[in-house]
């Protein structure tokens, strides 16, 4: 059965029955009657009100509307998506069939920030970078960055429960995230929108809805922890010869930053030469098979300057990095990031991308990389290894001129198999969505994914919100 199966670029999953670039895709069993089709188009809550306080009238609306919706459907037996940016990788974010979008693009609210705690509270469909930009002027910043931050939606991000940029440094959001405000399948309003950083009473349920995709519950608002601006920020972009030189990098990064390291990313020569050749971006350092980002963030100039040169004097003396280029101003430190963070809109212009999110031991990241390109030989176009080092997480992705069932199954499951020998996971901030929820098994023993269906179950006994997608269905079986 091939449905779901090829992670192709772009979030929208192969229409069913196939299209040009996916494999025809079975139709599940559907999980609930559908005796009423839903009309196409969106349910969306109303307009922004006069107030900017998303708890006063127009958030008690929009919150309102997305209950009303939620209860409409689950009374009617209609699924719904929820949808944020809709810029997820997996396919969640997506309709299968004929579920009803229900977006969060009007839910753009902030509710409020307190300048002592740090504590933001807004609505889901907030746009990660506005709020970056309002906290910036307040002399605070988001927890997390990630390259979709102009288009995703903190209520996406929790859904996923996005790594990103910055986790090295701010943590995962399990444990930023403070409270979230959810309205559940049957349309009722689970209130834990609380704004404490301790609170020990009874379980802690938003842990349940942070990275459960839109398929327990619809994440209205979200409060956050949310870290001071540093003073002194820093970027290196440097040169490796080897990926083991990579990793001693990294090491020495660590040892010599301390706790002014706030983020260490890789990249391979290839993926430098997609964003040069399809975005004409430049860079700055030649013939390099590997480059690593090491971003400082500290209160103070000096100090940092001086912990960051004796870590360059260290790295370029020991042969570790063999160039390098260093920025201090917020447009060169812009520039040098954009190279790492637009590798994914590079590759979509390479063909048809085959893609991998994959946790592994840090050791073990980029054999991943090297075995596939010589496992695929000249039957992929590229092989590109990129990610975020400090958190142990490779994009393994794989580009091709269209889309093979030849390759795909060259590629899967033996990548998942891989991953799986090597105690990895196959999803490590993406999630599963439509597209890798056949795939949990390789992470998850049986026993975890029954406790998740009962959990679904429980929250969504009809199965309306965000069907075909995360858990996989009785009829996909156990894979191992
Ligand atoms: P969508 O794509 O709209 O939805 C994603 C999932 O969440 C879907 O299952 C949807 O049903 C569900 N959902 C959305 N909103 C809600 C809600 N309010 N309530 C309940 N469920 C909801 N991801 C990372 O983790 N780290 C990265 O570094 C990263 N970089 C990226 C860079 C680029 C260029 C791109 C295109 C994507 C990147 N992603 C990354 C993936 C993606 O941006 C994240 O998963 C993001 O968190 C999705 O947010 P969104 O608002 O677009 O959610
Ligand atoms: C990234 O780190 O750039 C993202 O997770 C997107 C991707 O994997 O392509
Ligand atoms: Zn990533």
């Amino acid at each position: 059965a091939a449905a779901g199966r090829g992670d192709v670029a772009g979030s929208r999953p192969p229409a069913p029955g196939g299209d040009a670039d996916g494999p025809p895709v079975r139709r599940a069993a559907a999980p609930v009657p559908r005796p009423v089709r839903p009309r196409p188009g969106r349910l969306r809550a109303p307009g922004a009100g006069p107030r900017r306080d998303g708890r006063g009238a127009a958030g008690a609306v929009q919150r309102g509307l997305a209950a009303l919706g939620a209860g409409y459907c689950y009374e009617r037996n209609l699924a719904v998506n929820p949808q944020g940016g809709n810029t997820g990788l997996v396919g969640g974010s997506v309709p299968v069939f004929d579920e009803i979008i229900l977006s969060t693009a009007l839910m753009n609210k902030i509710i409020s920030f307190d300048k002592v705690s740090g504590i933001l509270v807004c609505q889901a469909g907030c746009i990660l970078e506005k709020l970056n930009e309002y906290l910036e002027d307040q002399g605070f910043i988001m927890p997390l960055d990630l390259g979709a931050k102009g288009s995703c939606h903190i209520g996406g991000n929790v859904a996923t429960n996005a790594g990103g940029l910055r986790l090295l440094r701010y943590g995962s959001l399990r444990g930023t995230v403070l409270g979230l405000e959810v309205v559940l399948a049957d349309g009722s309003v689970l209130d834990c929108l609380t704004s404490l950083r301790k609170d020990n009473t009874g379980y802690d349920l938003k842990q349940l809805f942070i990275g459960s995709e839109g398929t327990l519950g619809v994440i209205t608002a979200v409060s956050i922890l949310c870290p001071q601006k540093p003073k002194a920020v820093n970027l290196a972009f440097l040169g490796c010869q080897s990926f083991a030189k990579v990793l001693e990098t990294f090491t020495t990064s660590r040892a010599m930053l301390g706790e002014i390291l706030s983020a260490c990313e890789f990249m391979d020569e290839k993926c430098m030469e997609l964003v040069e050749r399809h975005l004409k971006l430049s860079n700055p350092l030649t013939g390099s098979p590997f480059y690593v980002l090491i971003e400082t963030s500290g209160s103070d100039s000096t100090h940092d300057a001086d912990k960051l040169n004796n870590f360059l004097e260290q790295a370029m003396t020991s042969g570790l990095v063999a160039d390098g280029t260093v920025a201090t101003d917020a447009k060169k430190i812009k520039t040098l990031w954009s190279l790492r963070e637009r590798i994914t809109e590079a590759l979509t212009h390479d063909g048809c991308v085959y893609k991998y999110d994959i946790s592994l031991p840090v050791g073990k990241l980029y054999d991943l990389v090297m075995d596939m390109r010589a496992r695929l030989g000249q039957s992929a176009k590229n092989v590109v290894g990129y990610g975020h080092l400090g958190d142990g997480n490779l994009h393994l992705n794989i580009t091709a001129e269209s889309y093979s069932h030849f390759l795909l199954d060259a590629i899967e499951p033996y990548v998942y198999e891989w991953t799986a020998r090597h105690k990895g996971s196959i999803s490590a901030e993406h999630g599963l969505g439509f597209k890798k929820k056949q795939y949990i098994h390789y992470s998850k023993p049986n026993e975890a994914i029954f406790l998740m269906q009962r959990f679904k179950a429980m929250l969504d006994p009809k199965g309306i919100l965000n069907p075909y997608k995360t858990l996989p269905t009785s009829s996909e079986g156990n894979m191992h």
